[in-house]
């Protein structure tokens, strides 16, 4: 059986060095805001170009907390509304709910399965305070024109970095400030105001239980979302916010730092497997979408990949026999999952958006399948996937 996403063999990599960081988390006897939370969290903003990084308890509170601060600075007031991509996974959008604040749906672009940049505009009102990216499936959905869409409005940008870790963005216009050796390169996470990741197991840079982060250049946000995370407290056992408890664990931090000076490897082999995906299914009824003109801007220079840069959390193909074509995988011994069944606006959750229409989205939603793209994945197992789904309904 090749499994979707193995996450013992890919953790068995690190085994030497996580258990290493994890002794030395139990020697000290610490485990809540201390060393190994403060290490991480500054190699991680180094990592991605920000000045500050607050560590919490996962991705969903990470987004929660950043339109919590927002609120609670008066940049936003319940009810205010939120622009998100409707194909997005549902955190995303129960970060804007739990606020009370208004989710906009906006359809993706079928080419990039990204937000759809030029329907954005149409979608502001003059109740609108943000607009949320979602780099899904591990690709940059920043554009330069939504940068400028939220300059010209007075947008917060908000990214949802939960699936992009790595990811780059190559741009003439966001010149670099950060460790990144060429002049207009950024990471994702540090294209808008603030960005909200997330270290669930099975994540890029994935920690071992729960475990979330904020990242940003702004030093009211971070201090508000550190107090919000903490009880609403810059001082212990004093209250100024009515905040929650959201806190990264230590034993988590310790890992993730081990984990994240691997990170660019293991990004870079789940690029040569997508290029190998890419470049061999040749079958009409299985169709890579995310490999179609947008990554022909994407181009390699000192070893990095510019521009809309992709580093496949997941590899979706697309295919209008998709359930059958799940079960051929399966019957040969293939797992493989669906990103994601059921679009938002259809959830039980969300009833008032049943009747909602977001054809862009529903078509993704019913001929997505996405096949093992992982780090510890061999090219065997690469071979013998590209081989059955070239030979479905041969
Ligand atoms: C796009 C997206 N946003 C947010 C989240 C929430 O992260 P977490 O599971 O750590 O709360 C996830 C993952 O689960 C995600 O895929």
């Amino acid at each position: 059986m090749i499994h979707y996403l193995p996450l013992g063999d890919i953790n068995a990599r690190y085994d030497a060095e996580i258990r290493q960081a994890v002794n030395h988390v139990l020697d000290s006897g610490w485990y809540l805001r201390g060393e190994a939370t403060r290490q991480f969290e500054q190699h991680y903003a180094q990592y991605i170009g920000t000045r500050r990084c607050i560590g919490v308890a996962n991705g969903l509170d990470a987004l929660t907390l950043i339109l919590k601060a927002y609120m609670e600075m008066g940049v936003m007031h319940e009810g205010d509304e939120v622009i998100v991509p409707a194909n997005t996974y549902i955190a995303s959008i129960l970060a804007i709910t739990e606020n009370r604040l208004k989710p906009v749906l906006v359809e993706p672009s079928i080419d990039t399965l990204q937000i759809d940049d030029s329907l954005i505009e149409q979608a502001i009102t003059p109740r609108t305070r943000a607009v949320m990216i979602v780099h899904l499936y591990g690709r940059c959905a920043y554009t330069d024109r939504i940068g400028e869409i939220c300059r010209n409005h007075g947008l917060k940008l908000i990214e949802d970095n939960a699936q992009a870790h790595g990811c780059t963005y190559l741009s003439p216009l966001t010149p670099n400030e950060g460790s990144l050796p060429i002049q207009g390169i950024k990471r994702t996470g540090s294209l808008g105001d603030a960005a909200g990741h997330s270290f669930y197991p099975g994540k890029n840079l994935g920690a071992l239980g729960d475990a979330g982060a904020v990242t940003t250049d702004d030093d009211e946000l971070a201090e508000m979302v550190r107090a919000l995370g903490n009880y609403g407290s810059h001082q212990k056992y004093v209250h100024e916010y009515a905040g929650r408890n959201s806190r990264i664990d230590e034993l988590q931090a310790a890992i993730l730092d081990v984990k994240l000076r691997h990170l660019d490897a293991d990004n870079q082999r789940r690029k040569e497997i997508a290029a190998r995906y890419e470049q061999t299914i040749d079958n009409e009824l299985v169709t890579c979408r995310i490999a179609t003109r947008e990554t022909a801007c994407c181009y390699q220079r000192n070893g990095l990949s510019l521009n809309r840069d992709c580093v496949y959390h997941i590899f979706p193909v697309f295919s209008p026999r998709r359930d059958e074509l799940k079960r051929y995988l399966a019957d040969n011994g293939v797992e493989t999952q669906i990103h994601y069944p059921v679009p938002p606006h259809k959830q039980k959750c969300y009833k008032e958006w049943g009747s909602l229409s977001l054809p862009v989205t529903e078509l993704i939603h019913a001929q997505e399948l996405s096949i093992p793209c992982h780090p510890a994945m061999t090219d065997d197992e690469v071979t013998q996937i590209i081989d059955l789904l070239n030979a479905f309904d041969d």
